[in-house]
């Protein structure tokens, strides 16, 4: 098996991709979640490039930025047997010429401002305009990104169809562990027993979920019932339309999540049909 070519630069990158170009962006220490969304793109273009970057400006002080796990020769194993063709994993020069506290940003608008991003106020400006630059030094057809980081991706196809970006966005289902514990680089903190804890956040999704019928109330008091169970308590437990705005009986629903267990936030979310008119 050989493995991906590894580029650094916007000049490397030009002479070795050709044709239709899917992109994966990551910021790397790779797991089976990542690896599906790159088994997803394979088939959508004809070079397959995954970017490894932990992009600094959607860390807040005081969050993981310096301990984010880094496991680059990992990494290349898991691109290598996708089918990846081009591994593009740039300096923070290359990503910010200007530097980090350059003047221009992608504004990520009202919906940034919920859920995430009402805990994490500048975490999506930082994802947005990293993403664009992304698209802009990567020229992707399209692009792949997980549902499990569902406000990310709901904000990312925003950005490319309001910006006129030109780049198809393809969301993927999340890959979980046999507990239904959504995969995360983040995972990797977990103690043994508050990775037992965890798999209570995916069974709080499917209890509301199997409440959908009953409305609203109903989906997060099950929800919220599960974690209660297990001590959790959520920094949002919140239900959606699709498109992050106030669900509406009778159609089809979000319900999301978010909470601390041990030192690692999990996030989560899960699609439900509401029931009502
Ligand atoms: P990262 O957390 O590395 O995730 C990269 C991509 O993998 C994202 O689209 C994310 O939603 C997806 N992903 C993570 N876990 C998954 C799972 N269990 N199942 C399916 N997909 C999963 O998200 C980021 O990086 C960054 O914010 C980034 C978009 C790269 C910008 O810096």
């Amino acid at each position: 098996m050989t493995g991906p070519l590894v580029v650094r630069t916007r000049e490397e990158l030009r002479a070795a991709t050709e044709g239709t170009i899917a992109l994966v962006p990551t910021m790397g220490a790779l797991h089976d979640g990542h690896v599906q969304l790159m088994k997803h793109a394979r088939p959508l273009a004809q070079t397959l490039v995954v970017s490894i970057f932990v992009n600094p400006t959607q860390f807040a002080p005081g969050e993981d930025f310096d301990a984010y796990p880094r496991t680059f020769d990992a990494d290349l194993e898991r691109c290598a047997e996708a089918g990846v063709d081009i591994v593009f994993a740039p300096t923070v020069d290359v990503m910010y010429p200007d530097g980090l506290d350059a003047t221009v940003s992608v504004d990520a608008g009202p919906l940034g401002q919920i859920l995430e991003g009402a805990q994490r106020p500048t975490h999506f400006r930082g994802v947005l305009t990293v993403v664009a630059k992304l698209f802009g030094l990567v020229g992707p057809d399209v692009a792949v990104f997980g549902e499990k980081d569902y406000q990310q991706l709901t904000l990312i196809r925003l950005m490319a169809r309001e910006l006129c970006l030109g780049v198809e966005v393809v969301g993927c289902p999340t890959v979980r562990e046999a507990d239904g514990l959504a995969m995360s680089s983040r995972n990797r903190y977990l103690e043994a027993d508050e990775r037992q804890l965890a798999g209570a956040i995916n069974a709080a999704l499917r209890a509301g979920a199997a409440s959908g019928r009953e409305g609203g109330t109903a989906v997060l008091a099950a929800a919220r019932a599960v974690l209660d169970e297990h001590g959790i308590t959520p920094d949002y437990l919140e239900l959606t339309d699709p498109d992050l705005a106030e669900p509406v009986p009778g159609r089809e629903a979000r319900l999301l999540v978010a909470a601390r267990v041990g030192r690692p936030r999990l996030l989560d979310n899960i699609a439900l049909n509401l029931g009502g008119n």
